[in-house]
């Protein structure tokens, strides 16, 4: 069996060591790194040195005991999992040694599985293997399928400058939205929408008023809103709607981070009524058919220059993920949020 590294006899994961059960602590405070036994290999499985793994919002609410989500909690105990890319070091299956593959066993150093639960990374038509690492399937759905963005709509996107938002602004864009606005916690990040990411507009929340700035960026209203926040974002896009404006609301960034009711709006329900506005929320289920839609337009796209991957690389390996998911919660990165795993 050939090996392109020594293989260690220990590996390091990191695990649930209790649940979160507030919004004031932090995600590291619930997470442990430990030293496991490497696992030995079964025929028709290969060993997965990971390079890098990716840290999302969801992740800290995945950390709850109840999530609420189409999808079960992070069991007490065991590793963490989300997107990762990582090398094959070792092989009993077809997938040969050196492959470059994408899988779901992040936040571990390297995982032993089946040869089919992995995905080979188009190594060839990216600018770097974590390119993988992007929420677009979710965007492209939300934006395409279900707000429907066609050429000519004014789009509002609320958490722009976050791995969702980022994209779906790009990819209304690219649709031929005729305006493109943006949403984003710092001055810093409305400048990269704009100046970067090629969003019409963008405007800081924490300091301006949605409701005045959208009244101005778009007097004749939004005729669609990309919600990842809720809130009163969501109560201020209901006041700018267009008549028949269609909301494809995909998350509620305020209240998964700030907790209580933060990301409950209020439902200005005759408002809605008058407007005939279209609330469609939606969960994104990554069948091979949005997963295949969202691939075929990446791959264009970033080859057109019609879009950027909006992305953020932090290194420090495995032990640094804690403390990152911790920043992106308070904003510290910007768009879809990579950790580079340390190799020796
Ligand atoms: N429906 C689906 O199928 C689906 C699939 C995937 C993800 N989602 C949801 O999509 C949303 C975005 O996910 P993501 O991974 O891309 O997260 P993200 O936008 O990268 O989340 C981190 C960002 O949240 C923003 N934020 C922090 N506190 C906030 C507050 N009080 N109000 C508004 N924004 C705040 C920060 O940006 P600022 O600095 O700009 O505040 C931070 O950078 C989440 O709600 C997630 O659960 C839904």
């Amino acid at each position: 069996m050939p090996n392109i590294t020594a293989l260690a006899t220990t590996t390091e994961e990191i695990v649930l060591n209790q649940y979160r059960t507030n919004h004031t602590i932090s995600p590291s405070h619930c997470l442990t790194m430990q030293t496991i036994e490497a696992a030995r290999l079964e025929p028709g499985q290969v060993r997965v040195r990971n390079d890098f793994i990716q840290i999302t919002a969801v992740m800290a609410d995945l950390m709850t005991e109840h999530p609420g989500l189409p999808m079960p909690p992070y069991a007490l105990g065991t590793p963490l999992w989300g997107g990762a890319v990582g090398t094959v070091t070792e092989s009993a299956a077809d997938l040969p040694v050196g492959s470059v593959v994408t899988h779901m066993s992040g936040w571990r150093e390297e995982t032993v599985a089946a040869a089919e639960t992995f995905w080979p990374v188009p190594i060839e038509v990216l600018p770097g293997a974590e390119y993988v690492l992007n929420q677009g399937v979710t965007a492209y759905h939300g934006i395409v399928d279900i707000a429907q963005v066609r050429e000519g709509d004014v789009v509002f996107v609320s958490g722009a400058a976050g791995g969702v938002g980022s994209l779906a602004g790009q990819i209304a864009k690219a649709l031929g939205a005729k305006t493109v606005i943006g949403s984003a916690g710092s001055d810093d990040k409305v400048a990269y929408l704009v100046d970067e990411l090629g969003f019409d507009a963008a405007v800081n929340y924490r300091t301006e008023s949605i409701a005045s700035r959208l009244q101005e960026l778009a007097p004749e209203g939004i005729d669609v809103f990309f919600d990842t926040v809720g809130g009163d974002q969501f109560e201020a896009a209901v006041q700018a709607a267009a008549p028949g404006a269609r909301f494809a609301l995909c998350g509620a960034l305020a209240g998964q981070i700030d907790g209580g009711d933060a990301g409950s709006p209020r439902l200005d329900i005759m408002t809605a009524i008058v407007k005939q506005i279209e609330i469609r929320p939606f969960s994104t289920f990554h069948t091979p058919h949005q997963i295949q839609a969202w691939n075929q337009h990446y791959g264009l796209w970033l080859s057109e220059g019609k879009i950027v991957f909006p992305h953020t690389i932090v290194n420090g390996g495995l032990e640094a993920a804690p403390a990152v998911l911790d920043g992106l919660l308070l904003g510290k990165f910007r768009g879809n949020v990579i950790v580079r795993l340390d190799r020796e």
